[in-house]
């Protein structure tokens, strides 16, 4: 049967304007490969250089425009040269993550093949990280009173049960499909009302996954052994801003940041699922042509991975994985290959196979 995607490119700012078109070859290649799945790609301008012509991030009805895409494909958002980042983020990234209740980020990390760990004994690690995405310590609600040396700015964590117990049951989900090992990033000696909160919310959730063993590590400790100990772990479940952490955390330890793929997902069905890599802009290689594409590819393999095309995915992976092992690398992990080098030779293989 045909299947057709449409999908919500927004490339954003920087090396997301590289990543996103390298990324959209490639899926364009799979459908040429593949003739059963299609994908109808529509790029949308917004990102800071919108936000200066518009005064805004997107349109008004910037969202009624994206609502009825199947996924949205976005490279990265910021350029704090031209609009300060807490008005960009909360303008379209944020905003996107929020309105379509895309409520769980899902972020790998694992040993990739050819790419140099920074860790000295570099171990076989497979770690996927299952963020709080809607709420924590991402929050709108506070605010800056008074002035001067008396000024006070005030902001407040929002931890709800429905939330913490969805993404924690999410990662119990997620566990039994892969190493039955869950651990919880916590920090309930410090933080003493949110994070005994998550706990007892962790210890309850546990106990309807009798087969799954547990684990709780405050988050100082828990980074910590992400450099010593990472194949110790399977599934982590975090909070917003642990998740993001852990997340970049995760990415340097395989080797960069440049290759850390995520996505965003609506679990409830009502709006379309968001796909980007986990790399911010990269103001300072941004229009060198040395992005790495890896993380913005990945990023599509779990696109694809959503929409139960996972046989697609792990080849389009393995793919990757070739063409890193044969030394095909960006300057980030250690080569001399522009993107499009990397993006033609991934290209070049999977119509080999
Ligand atoms: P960053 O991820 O953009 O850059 C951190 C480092 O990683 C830089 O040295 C950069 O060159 C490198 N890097 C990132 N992506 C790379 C790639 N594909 N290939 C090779 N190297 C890569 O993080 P930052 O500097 O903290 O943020 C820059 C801007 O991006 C800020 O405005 C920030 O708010 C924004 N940001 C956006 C997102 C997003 O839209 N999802 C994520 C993170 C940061
Ligand atoms: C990420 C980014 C965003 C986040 C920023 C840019 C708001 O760091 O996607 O990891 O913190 O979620
Ligand atoms: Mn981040």
């Amino acid at each position: 049967m045909m299947k057709k995607l449409k999908v919500a490119n927004i490339p954003g700012d920087g090396v997301g304007n590289e990543v996103v078109p390298a990324a959209n070859k490639v899926l364009k290649t799979i459908s040429d490969i593949h003739g059963g799945l299609t994908f109808d790609f529509t790029d949308f301008p917004y990102g800071c250089d919108y936000y200066l012509k518009h005064d805004a991030m997107m349109p008004a009805d910037g969202l009624d425009r994206l609502t009825d895409f199947d996924a949205i494909f976005l490279g990265a958002i910021g350029n704090k040269a031209l609009v300060p980042d807490h008005i960009s983020l909360w303008g379209l990234l944020i905003k996107i993550r929020r309105e379509f209740e895309q409520v769980i980020n899902l972020r790998p990390a694992k040993v990739m093949n050819g790419v140099k760990s920074p860790l000295a004994t570099p171990k076989d690690f497979d770690i996927t990280i299952v963020r709080e995405n809607s709420e924590g310590e991402y929050s709108s609600v506070g605010g800056r009173i008074f002035r001067d040396e008396d000024e006070i700015a005030i902001q407040n964590s929002i931890f709800s049960r429905k939330g913490s117990e969805r993404a924690i049951r999410f990662g119990f989900e997620l566990a039994s499909k892969r190493n039955k090992h869950v651990t919880s990033a916590t920090k309930s000696n410090g933080i003493v009302y949110s994070m005994p909160f998550w706990d007892e919310i962790f210890t309850g959730v546990a106990k309807d996954y009798k087969d799954i063993q547990i684990d709780s590590q405050h988050i100082d400790a828990l980074s910590a052994f992400f450099v010593t100990h990472p194949e110790k772990f399977d599934v982590i479940v975090a909070s917003n801003l642990f998740g993001d952490i852990l997340s970049d955390l995760g990415a340097a330890i395989m080797g960069s940041v440049g290759i850390a793929p995520s996505a965003n997902i609506n679990v409830n069905g009502k709006y379309p699922s968001m796909f980007e890599p986990v790399h911010g802009s990269a103001p300072d290689i941004a229009g060198k042509g040395i992005a790495n594409p890896i993380g913005q590819i990945w990023t599509a393999k779990m696109m694809l991975d959503h929409f139960g095309e996972e046989e697609i995915g792990r080849t389009l992976l393995e793919v990757i994985e070739d063409v890193t092992g044969d030394g095909f690398l960006t300057p980030d992990i250690g080569g001399k290959h522009a993107t499009d080098e990397v993006t033609d030779e991934i290209i070049a293989r999977l119509k080999k196979k």
